[in-house]
């Protein structure tokens, strides 16, 4: 026998059985999209490897470890996009977005890949759901978005969600800060992983994110960025809490909070639900007000997040019954087949789900498919042009013409 395959390592099928929940998911978050007046994007599923390398950061473990990255037929170096911001900024850019009417809010959702080892939660290919508010640096588009999220969850019913938020300043005022971290992390260079002491020039920050334990010990008595932030970063960011308290907003402050991508400025928020295991992070994000001139554009703030679906559908448990058919038509003899398929395409044109036998079922089998289906009503197509209508719930079929039937059930 012809050996089978399997989806490739850290992927799945999503099939009919799960996709209503996924299907819910997108509708729920579409409608709070619009009306909020953010409107759908999509970008393509691979870019230039260099957006990334620039847009996310070179000491990112995305970069660093995690792309799909390729050399096409003319030997560009193309790769499987690990996130979306960068994608949708370049987009902002090329399109001169900064042109339209400030802030361009967009909304998006779809497939992305990062090499990492999979577990619960944690796949190469998964599945996010974002939106980002672009050319607004005004508290209020931070506290705008953050509330789209928190929405999201209270209408979908995610359980025992924390929203942690923080803020990392801006580039010029955080650079003061990171002196004073270095120095710190230097002082107990001994104690530190291989991984934060390798990175302790490049990306200091990244140590308070860190699960060995000498280095959690080290970082326990670190200088901490929300003491050191300057005058306006400090209003921002308290107007954002105020903002956020406004618009009944629950939080709680994290003054180790640090993303995994290098673009953040000011406000970063992480949404955490401690049903899920060791991946807990639902979705997160924040602003960041330097990345579109880095990509070439002009200088543009603008915040944002994305969710991962993955884990909010795990997060949720919940089984979403697919829904059932109006009508099925069963057929008792050849001779109504042609009828029956011509009574089947008007019905369907005409926006009833109904399906017939395709598998030559007798007409008992016929009858308990449609059972199966939860087909709200069932024709059965007679020999002699008689035919009859059941109707689940009701004791007795009524004899009715096959034309009668789109009125019958629309009742
Ligand atoms: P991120 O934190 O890297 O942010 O990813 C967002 C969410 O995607 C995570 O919170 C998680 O739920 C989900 N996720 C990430 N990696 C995986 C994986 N391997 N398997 C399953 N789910 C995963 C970003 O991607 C930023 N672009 C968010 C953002 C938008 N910031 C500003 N705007």
């Amino acid at each position: 026998m012809a050996e089978k395959f399997k989806a490739p390592r850290g992927t799945f099928d999503v099939l009919p059985g799960t996709m209503p929940q996924r299907e819910r998911l997108i509708r729920t978050a579409g409608d709070i999209f619009s009306r909020a007046g953010y409107g759908w994007a999509a970008t393509p599923v691979f870019e230039d490897t260099a957006l990334f390398e620039r847009g996310v950061g070179k000491s990112t473990d995305i970069v660093r470890k995690e792309m799909f990255t390729f050399e096409d037929k003319g030997g560009r170096s193309l790769t499987l996009r690990p996130e979306g911001t960068a994608p949708i900024c370049r987009a902002y850019v090329e399109h001169g977005m900064h042109k339209l009417a400030q802030p361009v809010k967009l909304a998006y959702s779809g497939p992305f890949f990062r090499h990492e080892r999979p577990q619960a939660g944690r796949y190469r290919q998964f599945h996010q759901i974002g939106a980002e508010a672009i050319g607004s640096d005004s508290p209020l588009a931070d506290a705008e978005v953050i509330t789209l999220f928190s929405d999201l969850i209270e209408e979908l019913g995610v359980p025992a969600v924390e929203l942690r938020l923080g803020s990392l300043g801006s580039l010029d005022a955080r650079r003061e800060y990171l002196e004073e971290l270095k120095s710190h992390l230097r002082s107990r260079e001994a104690e530190l992983s291989d991984d934060v002491r390798e990175r302790i020039e490049l990306n200091p920050l990244r140590a308070f994110d860190s699960d060995h334990e000498g280095t959690k010990a080290v970082m326990t008595d670190a200088p901490q960025l929300l003491d050191h932030l300057d005058t306006a970063d400090a209003e921002h960011f308290a107007e954002v809490r105020e903002l956020l308290s406004t618009a009944s907003v629950e939080y709680t402050i994290d003054p180790t909070l640090v993303r995994g991508l290098d673009y953040y400025t000011r406000t970063i928020f992480s949404f955490v639900c401690d049903r899920l295991g060791a991946q807990s992070e639902i979705g997160g994000g924040g602003r960041y007000d330097g990345l579109i001139a880095q990509l070439g554009g002009p200088e543009t703030p603008a915040i944002g997040w994305a969710a991962g679906i993955e884990r909010i559908l795990l997060a949720l448990d919940e089984e979403v019954a697919a829904p059932g058919r109006d009508l099925f038509i069963a057929v008792a003899g050849d001779g109504q087949r042609a009828k029956a398929v011509a009574l089947v395409a008007e019905l369907r044109r005409a926006g009833i789900s109904v399906e017939i036998d395709l598998a030559g079922r007798s007409i008992k089998g016929q009858l308990k498919h449609a059972e199966r289906i939860k087909a709200a009503h069932t024709l059965v197509f007679g020999e002699d042009d008689s035919s009859r209508l059941r109707t689940r719930g009701e004791s007795e079929d009524r004899q009715i013409q096959p034309s009668e039937v789109l009125e019958a059930i629309s009742r």
